[in-house]
């Protein structure tokens, strides 16, 4: 056997290493893919906790984004999607808003925020209240995300208080027709945060109340 023969069986071997490998990545071929989906759901959704401490260290871009992402990803009444997003990275633009906002304490050791707001101009008329609950499930898709990213965030309240909410369309431009409804300060966590059990049989009723 030559130098080029030896070469190309090295190559075929590669090839067949390479193609058996990818076929038992396949999450189509792992029977048990589903469960291991569940359980990393179920891990996220009950390690979540608003975290309000924050390490120094920076959130990219990157990350906001595909926190927004995530958030997008939420159903919403008659598939309005009457979310939009403001992002922040500016330490002194967090501060303003926490100057006047005594309940948004994650702002500051945040190293990011999202304002998450609900627009007016894409409501549907049918259900125009329907902009709360959508922009609720886009809030809570996105604290899950950022809990998945291992990083923190908390809800912090500015819908219903026309105070809070007129601060913030102040401090961040925001045009009438857009409602903002929380900012989630968001960062990476000390650690002090611990999720909490909640579950209490007594808030359950079978078939009836
Ligand atoms: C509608 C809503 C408003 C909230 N507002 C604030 C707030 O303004 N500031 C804050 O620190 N946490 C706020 N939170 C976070 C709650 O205090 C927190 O979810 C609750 O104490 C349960 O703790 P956990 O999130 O760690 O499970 C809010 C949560 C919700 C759902």
């Amino acid at each position: 056997m030559n130098k080029q023969h030896v070469l190309i069986l090295l190559l075929a071997i590669a090839l067949l290493v390479t193609t058996f490998k990818n076929q038992n990545d396949d999450p189509k071929d792992d029977g048990n893919i589903n469960i291991s989906k569940k359980e990393a759901l179920f891990s996220v959704i009950f390690n979540r906790k608003s975290v309000r401490k924050f390490t120094n260290q920076k959130v990219s871009m990157e990350q906001l984004d595909t926190i927004m992402k995530a958030g997008m990803a939420a159903p919403s009444g008659h598939d309005a999607r009457p979310w939009q997003f403001v992002a922040i990275t500016d330490r002194n633009v967090m501060l303003k808003l926490r100057k006047n906002l005594k309940w948004a304490r994650g702002l500051d050791e945040s190293t990011a925020a999202i304002i998450v707001c609900g627009d007016m101009n894409k409501i549907d008329p049918r259900n125009p209240e329907f902009w709360i609950t959508d922009t609720s499930a886009a809030t809570q898709n996105m604290l899950l995300a950022i809990e998945a990213m291992g990083l923190g965030g908390v809800w912090s309240t500015l819908y219903p208080g026309p105070e809070r909410m007129e601060y913030a369309r102040q401090v961040l431009g925001l045009p009438s027709y857009i409602m903002p409804l929380c900012v989630i300060p968001i960062g990476y966590p000390t650690g002090v945060e611990k999720p909490k059990d909640k579950y209490d049989k007594n808030n359950i009723h079978w078939e009836s109340w």
